[in-house]
């Protein structure tokens, strides 16, 4: 153990404020240090792993040598404190207020309609922020750089983009839809944003580095800095010759650096370092040194300022000697996010000997080594394929530090390039990364020496020695590289059940990215060849005309000249976009906001991190964290529980099992019970077995870890969806529903097919995970209740019967959610009952906010699906009957399962008019973590079938998919399949509109024509419709309720049933309050959503929580306004302010509910008949795509969506809904990948392995238009509900990649359906595309080997 003295103190500066701490712990993050020491909230927690950007912070050093300050992003919650000893860091909070003066990044965002939810906005804020520090006129490039690893689930990205691009330069960047500067265009449409508004970016109102810092900095003294923690002691030797000894002292204790690989170590895993080593004071480990061979380059050095070096010495060097610079600055720019590559050090990667690593397999290639120092003085080790010796281990000694890495210079004729695929393609680790080198002698193809490094394929970086060797000594060409694939494909081979799976893909890609690399040389070769043999050419020509024809053949075949085509990479630059809706008349006042585009109530409060999420409520007295212990069996019978070792540890007050509910211990639903904590039997990993409660949530943490459970497994657990069929394992009712005579039809028809498809799950991954505070009053059993939850009503239900209290002793209060998607009800609810058990237990408030593991563990999200279909059609395209079976997995509790299948079923006709149409649904009973409602509620999965179904009849019929969706599109007045009327015209409308707009036939030509001139890359184009259902089928949702009050003063509080999830549904009712009591919405306020002021509401959720409460608030306003009436008339001249005062006095109330019983609808499953719907919303939607057909990734270059919501209440609001739900919907259908282990464990549990969408996915063009002239009587003024549909439109995505992939078959011959799973990873779409290496792959044998990962 590490002798320490006495702590020293350490000196920070926040927002422009010394802080000094004396007892810094090691263990403490920045992000944590910040939100519970200083209260600083507005830097928010997302993942806690570096994936998510929420907590982005910019982080100031002086540096003495150069005498200069640099600012760099980072995520505060890797980011040690104990490391910030003389740093200085702006936070949210420290660049603008609503109270002084906000600052033009926060405006800009906010005005732009960039936030919704709010939880990401400070992060994207912060990112933003110091790219403007650094770079105050920035490109686009730059700003998708810099927001690359900032994850926001709402937007869909496009109005952050917008509002950023306002600061760029770049001539396209001001015509972005906010503000057209054409002038022909200018005042003829509505525009979401006027730019003109925005306050100039004035860099002299920027906090500058505290003086102080910089006199530290230069009077550095050289003492060791100590800080000593609970746990752990922190070393910062200030010399070389210290950090050796301490190394000789302490060889485990980790030198931590950017702290991306110890940090989530210690986090995730648990690791406990009693001493860690922070080198970041040794001058040696951050010197450049330049030498005749190549740049030793420190090993303490960010990633980011390895790039600015290399791409400086681009500019110094010839471009031959830079080849490996290059291949590392593509590296680097692939490289994690912006924020980690700020912080991660060159010898932090090099050592940390990821699998995957993006370095080392350049490095290697390259001929790079390491120069390492230990008590046994310095050494250079190369690093090859000897210097990587297991999973994160390399041949170093324990006490060997490495101080520098040397890249060396490359020499004419030699060529380096690095190739990588990751599953998104930024701010993602890599499937499989490269590094490769050749050389050739000058003017010769024959390949002197060559070098080929792998991460990905296995626990090491690896060389593919024998390919090389293959290679050597022959002319780089068709055979010499024909056979070297063969010999690669024998050389890097994974067992079929290696850890990380896509074991195919994986091999194929070493494959296409080998294939790459031969283009690429090829394109160099020719650069380099063709000088030289022209000279001899010219030469040999004039002796000998006939050598003529032998040239023309090698220019011709060995080096062909298309080849530039094959090498450019996907396209990439974000466009601007169009967003059209229609204006308001102009007979409506200009004080109405109805109609108008209005920012969201709360965006310059999400922008400048005021506004207050559960997390951020402060620390109430004697407050006590709640941390869940989950099964770690799949299905077993509990046969102890010993928490007695928990109970021992510092700071845990109690444990809470099931023994301690007062009440109810399960909740019911379709005759089904769910224990909140499970005391005899668990059903699934992740399920909630006991709860620690302690006196902060490192010490809950710590008790969770030390409880015992003994399990007894049971036998044969369910975990697929196959599985559970094999034994009938259903939740009851099974569902059926069938119009005409689908049996009786299959015999009329020309053509029959079956198909099917399976798709995949999605988590919800709100920002903001589960959070709640139960705080007992102390008096007669009440309870407050602060929660994120959709349905307060629930929670508060849930939490009366556990406790066994009437309802009116607990009273929910949510101001806000950081995001829910369909998340937020259910189990929220289940949570909030236990942490109301450790409160009524202890007496003592207690907190419970899940960490994005446990939630994404414990939650569930969307079901996965499996569905088969038979559809019988005629020639001409039309489809006289479908029959659809569908097996959604439901987990191991119903939840709303049933409901959800029900659903699906409601919707197979989808926008078709088929005559005789069946379908069945069965929710499975497995052993996974139960799954419920999702944004959608199973229509996009229900529908992906339908439109699946489709695609395959125009396969088999060699037609585009458009036209056989058209040739059986409802027309005219129409019925569902339940019998439900309604009129098909708007949609009707839509896909006219949406051809048009997006100039359908001539893109469809033109993808035709791309596609016949490109080999390994085609494009696909697919347009989809949507007619969605909305409102509750079960029509006691239908209602809502209102209390609106008018104060003295004239201000209004409007309270009401539904909740803020970003949806904007306060900034709506704030529109409707606004109208109808005419006056300005800036004296309407809404402080949150109560149980105590608006009771027995119902879920926001359905689409329909504006078309609910909007109708309550109008009525309560109505009521008031009525009210006032006489006042108004005796005084018709008064102001609001006037009148309000006098109905006071003349003792009129001010106070009115308002109530809105909403339409009686129904579904009667036995007659197969109802009226589930108070309307249908319609949708069309077209993308393009472009695939790379060697390694399945894509770009959506364009989509044009056109979407009926009637009248739209607040246009930015709707659009904001429409791009948010596209691009949710374009992460679940081509990206979003939940894997199970064959355990049940599921292993995607943060942001790192689970990939929702971000920036590098939004099209390149994104364009919405809202249908004009639609009206909808149905609800508050002529509007439509919009949450949910658009995520379906989504798919046009994946059917753009299904037609890509498509052409691609057809040049190996394959005609016809084929099958593409959802979501249509680049994995599916690369195997899909059967690319001649693919096909060279052999199959492992089904049965014979257990998967990675389940297929459930
Ligand atoms: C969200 C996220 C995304 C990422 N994406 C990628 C990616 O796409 N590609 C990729 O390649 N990597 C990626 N990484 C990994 C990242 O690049 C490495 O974690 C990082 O480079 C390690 O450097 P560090 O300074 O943070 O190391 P630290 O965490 O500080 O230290 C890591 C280890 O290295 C040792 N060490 C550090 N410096 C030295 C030294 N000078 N001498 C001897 N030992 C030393 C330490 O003892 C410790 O064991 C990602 C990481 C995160 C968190
Ligand atoms: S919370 Fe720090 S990156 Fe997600
Ligand atoms: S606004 Fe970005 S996550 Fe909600």
């Amino acid at each position: 153990m590490f002798a320490a003295k006495k702590g020293d103190t350490l000196c920070v500066f926040i927002n422009g404020k010394k802080v000094t701490e004396d007892h810094a712990d090691p263990e403490t993050m920045l992000l944590s240090f910040l939100r519970e020491n200083l209260r600083l909230t507005g830097t928010k927690s997302g993942c806690g792993g570096g994936g998510c950007g929420a907590c982005t912070v910019m982080v100031s050093r002086y540096r003495p040598t150069t005498k200069t300050i640099f600012h760099y992003s980072a995520n505060a919650c890797l980011l040690p404190l104990c490391q910030l000893h003389g740093a200085a860091i702006t936070t949210v909070e420290g660049i603008g207020n609503s109270k002084t003066r906000i600052h033009p990044v926060q405006e800009r965002i906010a005005k732009a309609h960039g936030s919704q939810c709010g939880f990401c906005t400070p992060g994207m804020v912060m990112s933003m922020y110091a790219l403007l520090r650094n770079k105050p006129w920035p490109t686009m490039e730059d700003i998708t750089q810099a927001l690359a690893g900032n994850l926001c689930r709402c937007t869909g990205y496009r109005p952050i983009v917008d509002g950023c691009r306002s600061f760029c330069q770049e001539s396209s960047c001001c015509q972005s839809n906010g503000d057209e500067k054409t002038t022909e265009t200018k005042h003829e449409k509505p525009r979401l944003f006027d730019q003109e508004e925005f306050l100039p970016l004035d860099p002299t109102q920027d906090l500058i580095f505290p003086p102080e810092l910089i006199l530290m900095a230069e009077t550095a003294n050289q003492q060791t800095l100590t800080f000593c923690g609970e746990r752990s002691t922190w070393v910062s030797p200030a010399s070389l010759e210290e950090l050796v000894q301490l190394k000789i002292r302490h060889p485990t204790a980790p030198l931590v650096m950017g702290n991306t690989n110890t940090g989530p170590d210690m986090k995730f895993k648990g690791v406990l370092h009693p001493l860690i080593i922070s080198p970041s004071r040794v001058p040696e480990l951050f010197e450049v040194s330049l030498t005749p061979r190549g740049v030793w380059v420190g090993a303490g050095c960010s990633l980011s300022e390895v790039r600015c070096l290399l791409e400086k010495l681009l500019l110094e060097f010839p471009e031959e000697e830079t080849e490996l610079f290059r291949a590392l600055i593509q590296q680097l720019g692939n490289l994690g996010s912006q924020q980690i590559r700020n912080v991660a050090s060159l010898g932090g990667n090099v050592v940390s000997a990821y699998p995957n690593s993006d370095l080392n397999p350049v490095l290697a290639a390259g001929n790079g080594r390491v120069s390492v120092v230990s008590g046994g003085g310095r050494r250079e080790v190369p690093l090859d394929q000897d210097f990587f010796v297991g999973f994160g281990k390399t041949l170093l000694e324990p006490e060997e530090v490495v101080v520098s890495v040397f890249i060396p210079f490359t020499r004419k004729g030699e060529f380096v390039r690095a190739l990588r695929h990751a599953p998104r393609k930024e701010a993602s680790f890599a499937t499989v990364t490269t590094g490769m080198r050749v050389c050739f002698s000058e003017g010769s193809r024959v390949v002197q020496d060559i070098s080929i490094y792998y991460g990905g394929m296995g626990p090491t970086t690896v060389s593919a020695t024998k390919t090389c060797k293959a290679i050597v000594g022959r002319p780089w060409d068709e055979g010499t590289l024909s056979q070297a694939y063969n010999v690669l494909l024998d050389e890097l081979v994974l067992p079929p059940s290696a850890p990380g799976g896509k074991v195919d893909f994986r091999r194929s890609l070493t494959l296409s990215l080998l294939f790459k690399f031969n283009l690429e040389v090829l394109q160099k070769l020719k650069e380099m060849v063709k000088p030289v043999i022209y000279v001899a050419f010219i030469a040999i020509c004039r002796v000998d005309p006939t050598v003529f024809f032998f040239f023309f053949f090698f220019f011709q075949n060995v080096i062909p000249d298309e080849l530039p085509e094959k090498l450019l990479p996907l396209p990439g630059d974000i466009q601007p976009s169009l967003q059209e809706f229609q204006p308001v008349s102009d007979s409506q006042s200009v004080h109405d906001p109805v109609g108008r585009p209005m920012m969201h109530r709360s965006a310059v409060s999400h922008a400048t991190g005021e506004a207050i999420y559960c997390d951020d409520m402060p620390r109430t007295d004697g407050e006590l964290f709640l941390v869940l212990v989950t099964s770690s069996r799949a299905l077993a019978k509990i046969i102890n529980l010993d928490v007695s070792a928990a109970m021992q540890l510092p700071g845990v007050v109690d444990v809470i099992t099931a023994k301690d509910i007062p009440g109810k211990k399960e909740r019911a639903m379709f005759g089904y019970s769910e224990e909140l904590l499970a005391e005899n039997k668990v059903s699934c990993i992740g399920q909630m077995v006991c709860a620690v409660v302690a006196d902060s949530k490192a010490h809950a943490k710590r008790g969770a870890a030390a409880v015992k459970i003994t399990y007894e497994d049971l036998p044969d657990p369910i975990f697929t969806i196959q599985d559970a069929i094999e034994k009938s394992s259903f939740y009851e009712p099974l569902r059926e529903i069938e119009r005409g005579d689908v049996a009786g039809a299959f015999s009329h028809v020309d053509q029959i097919y079956e198909g099917g498809i399976q798709i995949g799950g999605q988590e919800h991954f709100y920002m903001e995970t589960q959070s709640m505070l139960v705080v007992p009053v102390g008096e007669e059993t009440e309870f407050n209740v602060y929660i994120s939850t959709q349905w307060p009503t629930l929670t508060q239900d849930a939490v009366a019967e556990t406790l066994d209290i009437p309802s009116n002793r607990v009273t929910c209060h949510v101001k806000r959610m950081g995001g829910a998607f369909g998340g937020k009800v259910i189990k929220t609810s289940i949570l909030a009952s236990i942490t109301s058990v450790a409160a009524w237990k202890t007496k003592r408030p207690v907190r419970c906010i899940l960490e994005r593991g446990e939630d994404m563990l414990i939650t569930g999200g969307r079901h996965p699906v499996l569905a088969k279909y038979k559809v019988g059609f005629l020639n001409d395209g039309r489809i006289i009957a479908a029959d659809f079976q569908y097996y959604l997995n439901a987990g191991c509790a119903v939840d709303e399962s049933v409901l959800v299948a029900e659903k699906i079923l409601l919707h197979i006709d989808s926008a078709y008019s088929i005559p005789n149409l069946r379908g069945r649904a069965a929710a499975c009973r497995t052993n996974l973590p139960s799954n419920g409602a999702f944004r959608g509620f199973g229509v996009p999965q229900g529908l992906l079938v339908v439109e699946n179904m489709i695609n395959d009849v125009a396969l088999v019929l060699g037609r585009p998919a458009d036209q056989i969706r058209e040739a059986n599109m409802y027309t005219g007045p129409s019925a569902t399949h339940y019998r439900m009327e309604f009129s098909p015209e708007n949609m009707l409308r839509c896909w006219e509109d949406c051809k048009v707009r997006s100039d359908y036939n001539a893109r469809r030509r033109a993808v035709h024509q791309f596609n016949q001139h490109h080999r390994w890359k085609k494009r696909g184009l697919s347009i989809i419709p949507i007619k969605y259902g909305v409102a509750f089928a079960e029509s006691f949702l239908n209602q809502a309720a209102a209390l609106v009050h008018v104060y003295k003063d004239g201000s209004v509080l409007v309270s009401h049933g539904g909740t803020e999830m970003g949806q904007g549904i306060h900034t709506k009712m704030q529109q409707v309050a606004s109208r109808e009591l005419h006056i300005p919405s800036s004296k309407i306020y809404i402080s949150e959503t109560s149980t105590s002021t608006v009771p027995n509401t119902c879920p926001s959720a359905a689409s329909f929580g504006t078309d609910a409460n909007g109708m309550a608030v109008k009525n309560a306003c109505e009521t008031l306004y009525q009210r006032l009436k006489p006042i108004r008339e005796k005084n018709p001249k008064g102001s609001w302010e006037t009148w309000v005062r006098a109905a006071f006095f003349e003792k009129i109330s001010l106070s009115a509910t308002g109530y809105h019983r909403g339409p009686d609808l129904y579904m009667d499953w036995d007659k197969m008949e109802g009226q589930p719907y108070a309307y249908f919303v319609f949708g069309v939607c077209c993308s393009e795509v472009e695939l790379d057909c060697l390694t399945g990734d894509y770009r959506t270059v364009r989509t044009d969506i056109v979407v009926d919501i009637g009248r739209s209440v607040n246009p930015s609001v709707d659009i904001g809904q429409v791009e948010g739900a596209f691009m949710q919907g374009l992460g679940l259908y081509t990206l979003e990948e939940l894997k199970f282990s064959p355990s049940g464990l599921l292993y995607t549990r943060g942001p790192s392995q689970y990939k929702i969408p971000a920036i590098c996915d939004v099209p390149l063009r994104l364009n919405v238009y809202l249908l004009p002239n639609s009206h909808n009587p149905h609800a508050i003024y002529s509007s439509k509900g919009i949450g949910e549909p658009v995520l379906f439109l989504g798919s046009s995505v994946f059917f753009a990649i299904k037609d890509a992939a498509a052409a691609a078959r057809s040049e190996s011959g394959l005609i016809g359906p084929f099958s593409l799973d959802s979501p249509a990873t680049p994995e599916k779409a690369c195997l899909a595309c059967a690319s001649p290496f693919i096909q060279k792959i052999p199959a492992s044998e089904p049965g014979s080997f257990k998967p990675w990962a389940l297929n459930i």
